[in-house]
């Protein structure tokens, strides 16, 4: 890679594993921009709304067309714009979460995808979090991570952070949710969720935040 290419940390790894917040406090850590790339399939399924997974390719490429995301501030301050836009909140539902499982594996919307998200790294030094950010979309990462936990762990911890937000959890459906997005992500035939072969993986059952945390920063800056 160019040394003058911006420098691009991937963190890849299933629903709920915790990728979001270590993405923020790590970019925080390192002066760095994170950029959250389930969001941007969050946003374009809940723009699109439900079953725009079964739309032809044309018409898909033509919607995506009019989307723009761009990235403002750093750190832990990083905003994700859609058109200008922040991101409503409702996509971090876990229905936009499903629906963005289903329409990520239309080929056309992952190519849209790709593109912008390495469009989005060729200007910004970034922490980039995902499913296939050390494999398909910044395989020249300098540095490359994928978190991996048990899924009722996930499942527990998708609870706790629901609950302290005072929204409603039920962690059986939750549990049913994250492995139905796990089978999907693991299964689909591009960009499945997989390890890039030179990552490091983490497995975060009996870490705390501030423990994986410390164990990337400690090999980030090592
Ligand atoms: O990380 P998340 O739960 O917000 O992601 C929502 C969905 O988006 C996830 O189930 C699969 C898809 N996704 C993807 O296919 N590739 C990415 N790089 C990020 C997310």
């Amino acid at each position: 890679m160019a040394s003058d290419t911006p420098m691009i940390v991937t963190l890849d790894g299933p629903a709920g594993v915790g990728k979001s917040t270590l993405a923020a406090r790590l970019a925080g850590e390192l002066g760095l921009a994170f950029l959250d790339t389930g969001a941007m399939f969050r946003a374009a399924a809940y723009t699109l709304g439900e079953g725009a997974w079964d739309w032809t390719q044309g018409i898909l490429q033509q919607k995506l067309g009019d989307f723009d995301f761009s990235l403002r501030g750093s750190g832990k301050d990083t905003q994700l714009l859609l058109n200008g836009q922040p991101l409503p909140e409702a996509i971090r539902s876990e229905e936009a979460g499903r629906w963005a499982s289903q329409l990520a594996v239309v080929p056309s919307v992952r190519a849209y995808m790709k593109m912008a998200q390495i469009f989005l790294g060729q200007t910004t030094a970034l922490v980039a979090e995902g499913r296939d950010m050390g494999t398909v979309v910044f395989p020249g990462a300098r540095h490359k991570f994928f978190l991996d936990a048990d899924p009722d762990e996930r499942a527990r911890r998708r609870c706790l952070q629901l609950e302290t937000q005072g929204k409603p959890a039920d962690l059986s459906t939750i549990a049913a949710s994250i492995r139905q997005r796990d089978d999907q992500d693991r299964n689909r035939s591009i960009a499945p969720l997989k390890p890039a072969p030179d990552a490091v993986v983490v497995d975060t059952t009996r870490l705390t935040e501030d423990e994986v945390l410390e164990k990337v920063l400690g090999l980030v800056r090592g």
